[in-house]
């Protein structure tokens, strides 16, 4: 979808379709779709007072003008009352609106900005752009028969009337698209199957982000991973052909800025290894590179605003399968730290990767560390599918998250990680056993990533149960979600 700002007056604009948006009645029309109320004779608030179109959130209707102005049609949208209006949901609206004006089949529609609500045009192009790129997303690269079926709207043009509001428009745009297509990429990559989507691929797709946005990016290879003493990360690549990859990436690397480091779980495919899954949803565990494909969209983001940070990324990559040269229940590994493990199950291998990644960001001494990890079962037992799992050792950094939260619409809920928990990881023969019992399955896999930050201030969000939707809800869509993105990204705009 391409869209551009124009300058231009709605109710003077010749395109096949004006998108206007309106509060539940019977609250005023304002601002331009009053505008364009006028011009039609009132034909709109007619409309609303008969109750044929009442403004409740996300409702669209479509109208033919018969010339009345320039535009051929309009779709009304919904905001819903007044009082309860925020941008969140603002973006659900732009994509409901999106995906309606995309079902009629409309390739190109024009949408006038003013602000309104105390918001300006900037942060509602912002929103805006965001919900309407996110909410037509479509995965539909591998499918080859009835392509001609799928529609896709193709140009949006953004109106403002003074050279002001095209100004702020045009920010607004740039920093909503930037987000946006990150977004959709890392969408792409948890949707690709694994058997496309494999640790080489996420190394590659690193490197070629990297040379187009000047940063540096690492590949070690496992025999190097093994050299360096990641015990546990060589152990769960181990039962695999597919070489495991354990990628670093840099940004704004040697220019003397506050480091943080985000790290990402790249499972490309968790079978459960020797503790095997139930085939059920199995085909979904395709999802579970989901941390590295949002550290790859964060970075990326995070280049093109300019952020200025040093950004460390490190995605530890590889599938987690069951081969006679797999690891076992029992095994005991040598982490990164020193710190010895006993595997009680090959299914929770995101953590062990995780413990030699975290360990490995300490290099870089950074500032903050946060990690991305389809981490648990238990996150969405506990928390449902659309709330992320915050945990985390210090509580400034838990609150940037959770500010951060509120703004993108992203939940986040925090869950405790109290020392007590440590009892349930005690191992007879090792440091620690990588699973607890039954009880408080999220926790224990974030006290057990504890253990490898030491005093570094650092938030772990377990993103399991968000990272991958079974049904379609607002501008996420069945599928990866590409999810923690925006959250994160917003941490970073906000950081004082
Ligand atoms: N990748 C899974 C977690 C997961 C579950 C992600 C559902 C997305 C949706 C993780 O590696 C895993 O298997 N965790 C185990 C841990 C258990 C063995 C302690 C789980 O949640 O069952
Ligand atoms: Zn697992
Ligand atoms: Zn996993």
């Amino acid at each position: 979808m391409n869209i551009r700002v124009e300058q231009g007056r709605a109710r003077k604009y010749p395109c096949d379709l004006l998108l206007l948006f309106s509060f539940e009645f019977p609250e005023p029309l304002e601002g331009v779709i009053h505008e364009v109320d006028l011009e039609w004779k009132g034909f709109i608030s007619t409309l609303m007072k008969q109750g044929d179109f009442k403004g409740e959130l996300n409702q669209c209707r479509l109208l033919y003008t018969h010339g009345a102005f320039p535009s051929q049609r309009v779709v009304l949208t919904g905001l819903g009352k007044r009082e309860e209006f925020d941008l969140e949901r603002w973006r659900v609206a732009s994509s409901r609106a999106g995906q309606f004006i995309r079902d009629l089949g409309m390739k190109r529609f024009a949408f006038p900005i003013k602000k309104f609500s105390g918001l300006s045009e900037e942060e509602l192009t912002e929103s805006f752009v965001t919900g309407m790129l996110l909410g037509v997303y479509q995965f539909n690269e591998l499918k080859t028969l009835e392509r001609e079926k799928i529609k896709e709207v193709e140009e949006v043009f953004i109106l403002g009337e003074t050279a002001e509001e095209v100004r702020a428009i045009g920010e607004g745009l740039r920093t909503g698209r930037i987000i946006s297509e990150a977004v959709c990429m890392a969408r792409d990559l948890v949707n690709g199957p694994s058997n496309r989507v494999t640790p080489t691929v996420i190394a590659e797709k690193a490197r070629q982000i990297a040379k187009e946005h000047a940063m540096e990016v690492e590949v070690l290879e496992v025999s190097q991973a093994e050299t360096l003493g990641m015990g546990a990360c060589v152990a769960v690549a181990k039962g695999s052909q597919e070489p495991g990859k354990f990628i670093i990436r840099e940004y704004n690397k040697g220019e003397g800025l506050n480091t943080i480091a985000l790290v990402g779980k790249g499972i490309t495919f968790d079978s459960g290894g020797i503790s095997i899954k139930p085939a059920e949803r199995m085909e979904q565990m395709k999802g579970d590179m989901s941390g590295a494909a949002s550290v790859l969209a964060i970075m990326k983001i995070a280049s093109e605003l300019q952020l200025p940070y040093h950004l460390v990324g490190i995605m530890p990559a590889t599938e987690n399968l069951p081969s006679g040269k797999a690891y076992k229940p029992g095994d005991v590994l040598k982490t990164l730290s020193g710190q010895t493990v006993e595997v009680i199950s090959t299914d929770a291998e995101g953590r062990l990767i995780l413990s030699d990644a975290l360990t490995y960001s300490l290099r870089y001494q950074p500032k903050a560390v946060v990690d991305l990890a389809t981490l648990t079962g238990a996150v969405v037992v506990a928390l449902g599918d659309y709330v992320i799992g915050l945990f985390g050792n210090d509580e400034p950094l838990i609150k940037r998250a959770e500010e951060a939260s509120h703004k993108t619409g992203e939940k986040v809920w925090r869950l405790p990680l109290w020392e007590e928990y440590l009892d349930y990881l005690k191992s007879d023969v090792a440091d620690f056993r990588n699973v607890g019992t039954r009880s408080a399955g999220a926790i224990i896999g974030g006290i057990f990533l504890s253990r490898f930050v030491k005093k570094t201030p650092w938030v772990h969000l377990d993103i399991a149960g968000t990272a991958y939707n079974e049904k379609e809800r607002s501008y996420l869509p069945k599928g990866g979600t590409g999810s923690g993105i925006r959250l994160v990204v917003q941490m970073l705009r906000d950081w004082k």
